[in-house]
């Protein structure tokens, strides 16, 4: 029973092959048929989320399972539950897998110490977002017209991720699966947002015009205001003129060079109106494969 809990438990080649699939399913026919069964797939919200948890539904419906939504507020975490205990709860009920998302990082992998059933890490505080990190990886791979996946097929392209590196979960398992893939990774925020600790096999940086120069892709990421202390901001104005991706700053890149971005997206902050609507965006195309990478995920998750 694989448990999904960082991006180094995926098996990328398996999940970009079984995303493909479902990708050319779901063109030939949107809303396939399903032969539903009586069973569940939990999907436990306890941080706020909309383009992951109707990704992760879309993914439960597609494969015939009844999706069970649950968040903090109407959980028995309200009534003091422990998440072991959640957990034990629906493992007991007999639910097929739970998806998390949860605001300390580690969660997931408390839970996986007393489930029966695999669980998926939709997020876990500053930690992991491996789905995440695997739908953007799989928006390259399909972008740059999926090279075989068992090679160091980024080698030689250049991605720049700029924003909150420090509380961004995005930023650590894209950085794993992009790494692998052999990409140069460049991390790039103000002092104050990059993390402590060293990042193996990338390069940080302040300076977003040197991470940006050259790039192949830039990835934007929004302010996480919601784990950020007070003070590690000077101003917003100051964020926007030194860090924003915007056509000006563009320019310093390759001119096929991509942006992507995992939403949700603070237009005029982190990323222009102008370059997140530009034809070189595939934010949305993001969105669109997030629901192919879930579903291909869960599959691979339960067995199936
Ligand atoms: C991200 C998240 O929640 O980690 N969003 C997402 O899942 N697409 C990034 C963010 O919140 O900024």
């Amino acid at each position: 029973m694989p448990h999904v809990l960082t991006a180094a438990d995926l098996p990328v080649p398996e999940i970009l092959r079984r995303a493909e699939e479902w990708r050319t399913r779901l063109q030939a026919n949107p809303i396939p048929p399903i032969q539903p069964r009586a069973a569940l797939i939990a999907l436990l919200f306890y941080e706020p989320s909309t383009r992951t948890r109707a990704a992760f539904e879309q993914a439960c419906v597609l494969l015939g399972y009844h999706p069970l939504v649950i968040t903090a507020e109407v959980s028995s975490v309200a009534k003091g539950e422990s998440l072991q205990d959640t957990v034990r709860t629906l493992c007991a009920q007999g639910v097929r897998a739970i998806v998390m998302r949860h605001p300390q990082a580690g969660a997931p992998q408390t839970a996986a110490q007393v489930a029966t059933a695999p669980i998926l890490n939709a997020g876990d505080g500053a930690h992991e977002h491996p789905t995440q990190a695997m739908l953007d990886l799989y928006t390259l791979w399909r972008h740059y017209e999926m090279p075989d996946p068992r090679t160091r097929w980024l080698a030689g392209r250049k991605v720049a991720i700029v924003g909150d590196i420090r509380h961004s979960r995005v930023a650590r398992s894209n950085l794993t699966l992009l790494a692998q893939a052999g990409a140069e990774v460049w991390l790039c925020a103000p002092p104050t947002l990059l993390p402590d600790a060293p990042f193996p096999h990338a390069t940080l940086t302040h300076d977003a015009d040197a991470a940006v120069q050259d790039a192949d892709v830039v990835m934007a990421l929004r302010l996480q205001t919601e784990r950020m202390q007070h003070g590690l901001l000077p101003s917003l104005n100051a964020y926007r003129r030194d860090y924003q991706i915007n056509a000006e700053r563009l320019q310093r890149a390759k001119p096929e060079c991509v942006v992507m971005h995992p939403g949700p997206i603070q237009r005029g902050t982190e990323i222009s109106d102008e370059v997140a609507d530009s034809a070189q965006s595939l934010i949305l195309e993001q969105v669109r494969n997030g629901v192919c990478v879930r579903v291909a995920t869960l599959e691979y998750a339960l067995g199936e």
